[in-house]
């Protein structure tokens, strides 16, 4: 199977978890992308959904999924979204798609978080994925002699030859040659830094299942 076939079957894999005449929360990416398209066959049967990022909401609203605001909402029953790297506990690394703010903010605000991804995204430690990091720009600089102090060396995400901007007008510096031993602690620490808008490490905010697509089948981790 191509890895485009893997995402499409955990994609489907996940409207199982859809809760009917509830609002799901969406996640962002080529994961979720797919889960969007799964969603759309049963869109008569929820209300809507929160999103994590404009890029999601403009997929919803092509297929005429309404999108709420997620202050027009309480708690939500499930938040389904993709990761970069997620390990035997759930602690996952997200970001790639820089929605990562967002992201946490609509996974706080559910009850489960569902990860769907493929094997690839599973990992022993985290860390060997970039670690993206929304950083206010003023301190871009100071951040990036932080993250030298650990280890580690943090660069700028660039698009069309200029710093990307996020849905929320920040930057994103993706952090190479960590090894995220601790995520909870480390998730906390960073979290506290002066003009870091969101880590990318979600322990806090972890997943209750993981449904990874595996040339086999999907595979549930609880
Ligand atoms: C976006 C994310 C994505 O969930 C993560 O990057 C995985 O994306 P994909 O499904 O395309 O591999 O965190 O900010």
């Amino acid at each position: 199977m191509t890895q485009d076939e893997l995402k499409a079957l955990v994609g489907q894999a996940a409207l199982k978890y859809v809760v009917p005449g509830e609002i799901v929360g969406v996640g962002t990416g080529s994961t979720v992308n797919k889960f969007i398209e799964a969603l759309g066959t049963m869109k008569d049967r929820v209300p809507g959904a929160v999103s994590s990022s404009n890029a999601s909401t403009e997929r919803l609203r092509a297929l005429g999924i309404r999108v709420y605001d997620a202050n027009e909402v309480g708690e939500l029953a499930v938040y389904i979204d993709g990761a970069d790297e997620i390990d035997g506990r759930g602690h996952m690394v997200k970001g790639g798609g820089a929605a990562l703010t967002r992201e946490k903010i609509v996974a706080a605000q559910s009850r489960r978080f569902v990860c769907i991804a493929d094997a690839s995204k599973r990992v022993e430690f985290l860390g060997r994925f970039p670690l993206p990091v929304e950083v206010i720009p003023m301190a871009t600089q100071r951040i990036v002699r932080q993250f030298q102090a650990l280890g580690g060396h943090a660069q700028v995400r660039m698009k069309d030859d200029q710093p990307l901007v996020t849905d929320n007008g920040q930057h994103i510096l993706d952090v190479t040659g960590l090894q995220i031993r601790d995520p909870l602690a480390f998730e906390s620490d960073v979290n506290q830094w002066p003009g870091v808008v969101t880590v990318g490490v979600f322990a806090h905010q972890k997943a209750a299942v993981c449904l990874l697509a595996t040339e086999g089948g999907v595979q549930t981790l609880e």
